[in-house]
């Protein structure tokens, strides 16, 4: 299994929003690398730990774009970026307890996690903020 790249089908036509989307599966794919590579549980450990950050912080951004502009399906929009970090928050927390391992299994999560998000959830903001001038 390869892991996630870039590819035009994930853009939502928002420059910003496509720059932290790269840098989201940058960072996804970076995991899978390291655990195809045998990193050891420290490194695997802190690559987790940057995606995690990385996604809290995106999700605010992208909220905070979407509220600015009264996009109406915000409130949606918000519970689902609550699930998918709680998911990803637990995936944390029992690998640094020492539950579980990062596998391909685990990596076939994290790609699906983000990668259905960007194309179910995100881009139905696209053209609204496209219509409010957000480019
Ligand atoms: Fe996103
Ligand atoms: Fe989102």
């Amino acid at each position: 299994m390869s892991s996630l790249v870039w590819n035009e089908k994930y853009s939502v036509n928002i420059r910003e929003i496509d720059e932290q989307h790269k840098k989201l599966l940058a960072l996804v794919g970076n995991l899978h690398q390291a655990m195809l590579q045998g990193k050891g549980k420290e490194a695997l450990g802190k690559i987790l730990d940057g995606l995690v950050a990385y996604t809290a912080s995106h999700f605010a951004a992208e909220e905070r774009l979407m509220k600015a502009h009264g996009y109406p399906e915000y409130e949606e929009h918000r519970v689902i970026h609550t699930k998918m970090t709680q998911k990803v928050l637990d995936v944390q927390k029992q690998y640094h307890q020492g539950k579980v391992n990062i596998t391909l299994d685990t990596m076939k999560f994290l790609e699906d996690w983000v990668a259905k998000h960007i194309m179910g959830t995100d881009k139905k903001y696209g053209p609204f903020l496209n219509s409010k001038g957000v480019v």
